[in-house]
């Protein structure tokens, strides 16, 4: 059986100097320590405690900008609709709204979230493998820009609600390219073995049956081929290519294709990766989708988010194992699951402004929670951390407070936005009561003995 404790590597972790130069928003303050913007995130824990996401409004505005202007620059009719599973926040779904943003959102509450955040319904597009009526009747009441389907079943699906409620909803078609985006094998989606998207061969005569449903209207083809997409733009290429074919095969045949979705995927150095960056991508699309000349849109989630976000957790205690110093966190598991779940690196900063040049000894950071899988990081340089020391995990915007779960009765994190010097909680943490009070006990139990 595979070991449930996160991989070690073989090239040395960054230094907590290499891992500050690449992060704008971070810096170490002499008195302050840890700073995010102009915020020390040592006010944040005493007055909200810990664990707490903290988010860089500006961070979020300029990566939003840089993907916009790639795009732009590359010559691109292009819009950007943010993933909302990567961080559903309303505050940061609000602030990405207000700088033009669009949403990609997969649930009937993430739409909810998108249209409460005051993102407007002809900015969203509905994806996902599984639409219920429910969710495909929501979706076109509320005047939904596209919604992406992924199967000739669910094709029939949305033209019946269509039907039923005297409506035309516009569909794309999510093709499966079979290309490998050559990512961790649970965030991979472009290949053939993967649910998602209508087999490539299939997907012509799918789209032409299209054209004939009624409450149906064609509107283009969508692909998105995985997640944290970090070598090269070889896959993309490839994806791009086969949509562009099969487009140009269509518009041949009469079938109108107003718009293609580029879908989301690209990758952020957590370690050292060296993904490409938003020009690559913009390029690639040019050189592929560019030649049929129509619009384009993007589903980014992880790169605006991902970097623009930290985890606060507190040193609860160091324990010294056989011949390891694990530092329990009050972070777990059911916080931050990236790691347990994919064995990812997140980097971690003390944040007290000596512990940032104190002497430094391998740690395991662990979370309370019981199970070995609730392990951070092995064999980490980190300096002394005692009971009640902060720590950072970095980019944990995208894909950390929207995966919480409450496993071992742990209520959901608080959540913070940092804006300049300014910053608010945008979710208070739960509280205990909140977690008992959704719950019945019959009555026929009778009480305890
Ligand atoms: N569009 C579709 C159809 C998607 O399924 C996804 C992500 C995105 C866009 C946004 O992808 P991004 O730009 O964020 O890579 N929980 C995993 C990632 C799962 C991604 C699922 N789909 C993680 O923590 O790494």
């Amino acid at each position: 059986m595979a070991s449930p404790l996160p991989a070690v590597h073989d090239t040395p972790d960054p230094d907590f100097a290499d891992l500050l130069a690449r992060r704008p928003h971070l810096k170490a303050h002499a008195l302050d320590g840890l700073v995010m913007d102009d915020v020390p995130l040592v006010n944040i824990a005493r007055e909200v405690g810990t664990p707490t996401w903290v988010y860089s409004a500006a961070t979020l505005r300029r990566r939003h900008a840089a993907l916009r202007d790639a795009l732009i620059e590359a010559g691109l009719k292009a819009t950007i609709h943010f993933a909302a599973k990567a961080n559903d926040s309303l505050a940061v779904l609000r602030l990405l709204g207000a700088e033009g943003a669009g949403a990609d959102v997969v649930s009937e509450g993430e739409l909810r979230a998108a249209r409460a955040a005051g993102i407007p319904a002809d900015r969203i597009v509905f994806s996902g493998v599984g639409k219920s009526h429910r969710e495909i009747a929501l979706a076109l009441e509320e005047g939904i820009f596209q919604i992406n389907a992924e199967s000739a079943e669910e094709v029939e699906r949305i033209s019946e609600v269509a039907v039923s409620m005297g409506a035309t909803a516009p569909v794309s078609l999510r093709i499966n390219p079979d290309v490998d985006a050559r990512t961790h094998a649970k965030i991979s989606t472009g290949l053939a073995e993967n649910k998602f998207g209508i087999a490539y061969s299939d997907a012509a005569a799918l789209y032409a049956r299209m054209a004939s449903l009624p409450g149906i209207r064609p509107i283009g083809l969508a692909v998105h081929i995985g997640s944290q997409i970090t070598e090269g733009m070889a896959g993309y290429r490839a994806a791009y290519s086969r949509v562009a074919e099969l487009a140009q095969a269509l518009m041949a045949r009469g079938l109108p294709v107003e718009r293609l979705d580029c879908g989301g995927g690209l990758g952020i150095p957590y370690r050292d990766e060296a993904p490409p960056t938003p020009a690559a991508l913009a390029g690639a699309i040019k050189a592929t989708l560019g030649p049929l000349g129509l619009p384009v849109m993007l589903e980014p989630g992880r790169w605006i988010a991902g970097p623009a976000g930290v985890l606060l957790a507190s040193v609860v205690l160091q324990k010294r194992g056989q011949n390891r110093r694990f530092v329990v966190l009050d972070a777990a598991m059911n916080d931050l699951v990236r790691p347990a779940m994919y064995e990812a690196w997140h980097g971690i900063l003390p944040v007290a402004p000596d512990a940032l040049h104190a002497p430094l000894s391998p740690a395991d950071v662990v979370g309370p929670v019981c199970e070995t899988g609730d392990t951070f990081t092995r064999g980490r340089a980190l300096p002394d951390l005692p009971p009640g020391a902060l720590v950072a995990f970095l980019d944990a915007g995208a894909y950390g407070a929207t995966m919480s779960s409450t496993y071992n009765a742990r209520p959901l994190a608080a959540e913070v936005l940092v804006d300049g010097a300014r910053w608010a909680v945008t979710r208070p943490r739960q509280t205990h009561e909140a977690l008992l009070a959704n719950q019945l006990v019959p009555d026929w139990l009778g009480t305890t003995a």
